[in-house]
């Protein structure tokens, strides 16, 4: 039987224990709208790395307070949100997991209210403590509320602010860096012919529209210096006529791969309301094309809950790695159960739990 999910995976200067990761999945658990961790933080992404996850991508996390999604949102724009967030990369290392944070700007979807814990939903109104959105060009979301189109300043702080996120991740433990450009947030806004109209060196041709992501990346990569994983998450298509589709996607991550992308988490959708034939592995088939037509490793998510069926995606060269993101909700101990069934035998259960598996 083959062990591909346990094999150590290596990019630049980090070596991942097995394939086996968390994607990035917001709590909406800060406590006071500050942006800092808290101790959810801390037993949450700690459960899973002691569980036998080879990485944890640490949810969408703001470049800047307008960037959040909701107020409940973490954030990296201070140092106190940095202190805050050493205690999670402390103890996902203590498990032998590696540490990645996925850096964000939710554009025209931030300001609205979090999937839980308040009566309303959509967008935050002023006196509910919402404020103005941000996107490539004034069209909204499907039902929420109008955003302010960008100007090239405001582009270039926000490039900014993602280096600076950036040298904040790296202060504060973590091994590599998402950026998020995916699921209709800013980047992604940027990306798609659907949400940006722009007439400026920002819009039009598909590297016009890349231009924001790209000099995100090559900011990132400035202040995370060359031995530090940099992973981009991109919505390999916007499931919509007009949109983005695979093509698009594929000569994107060309390009990405030049300026020193190290890996594609590929998801898909979330730019306009669209239907999606959502089904196990409904995704991978994205990773794979992106993977074969451009040799950048890939990860691929998306309705993956089995071991065998984790396997198979590694074990057909569609992904590098599998991220496993509900399942990993249910069962933080997802690792240390495939490698029972798929009878292969890890040295990082926890000791402590020693009597659980004799
Ligand atoms: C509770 C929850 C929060 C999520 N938050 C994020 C996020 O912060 N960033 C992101 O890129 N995707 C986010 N996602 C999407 C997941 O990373 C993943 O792509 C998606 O759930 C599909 O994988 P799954 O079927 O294994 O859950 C979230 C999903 C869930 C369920």
């Amino acid at each position: 039987m083959s062990h591909l999910l346990f094999e150590p995976l290596t990019l630049r200067g980090l070596t991942f224990r097995n394939r086996s990761w968390v994607p990035p999945m917001c709590q909406y658990s800060v406590d006071k709208q500050d942006g800092a961790a808290t101790q959810w933080h801390v037993v949450h992404y700690g459960a899973m790395a002691r569980g036998g996850a080879g990485a944890i991508i640490v949810e969408a996390t703001g470049v800047t307070p307008e960037a959040r999604i909701s107020a409940e949102d973490l954030g990296l724009w201070n140092d106190e949100q940095r202190d805050a967030l050493t205690p999670v990369v402390d103890f996902i290392h203590s498990q032998g997991s590696a540490a990645g944070i996925q850096l964000a700007h939710a554009g025209r979807k931030a300001s609205v209210h979090p999937e839980w814990g308040t009566d309303g939903d959509g967008s935050l109104t002023e006196s509910e403590g919402g404020w103005q959105t941000l996107a490539p060009s004034t069209i909204a979301f499907d039902g929420l509320a109008e955003p302010r189109a960008m100007s090239e300043a405001e582009i270039d702080e926000t490039v900014a602010a993602f280096a600076a996120s950036a040298r904040r991740s790296i202060d504060a433990g973590f091994d590599f860096v998402e950026i998020h450009a995916a699921h209709g947030y800013l980047l992604h806004e940027f990306l798609s012919p659907l949400s940006n109209t722009r007439t400026d060196s920002y819009g039009g041709s598909p590297d016009n529209r890349a231009r924001f992501l790209l000099e995100v990346v090559d900011a990132t990569r400035a202040e995370v210096g060359e031995d530090v994983p940099v992973f981009v998450r991109l919505s390999a298509t916007d499931w919509d006529e007009g949109g983005l589709s695979l093509d698009d996607t594929v000569e994107l991550s060309g390009w990405l791969k030049d300026h020193g992308v190290d890996l594609i988490d590929v998801s898909t959708g979330g730019n306009v309301m669209a239907t999606i034939p959502v089904g196990p592995g409904y995704q991978t088939t994205f990773a794979e094309g992106i993977r074969e037509r451009t040799g950048i490793p890939t990860a691929a998510v998306g309705l993956l809950t089995e071991p065998f069926q984790a396997e198979h995606i590694l074990a057909t060269e569609q992904a590098d790695a599998v991220l496993l993101g509900r399942e990993s909700l249910r069962d933080p101990n997802f690792p240390i159960r495939a490698a029972d069934a798929l009878r292969f035998e890890i040295d990082y259960k926890p000791a402590q739990y020693h009597r659980a598996y004799k």
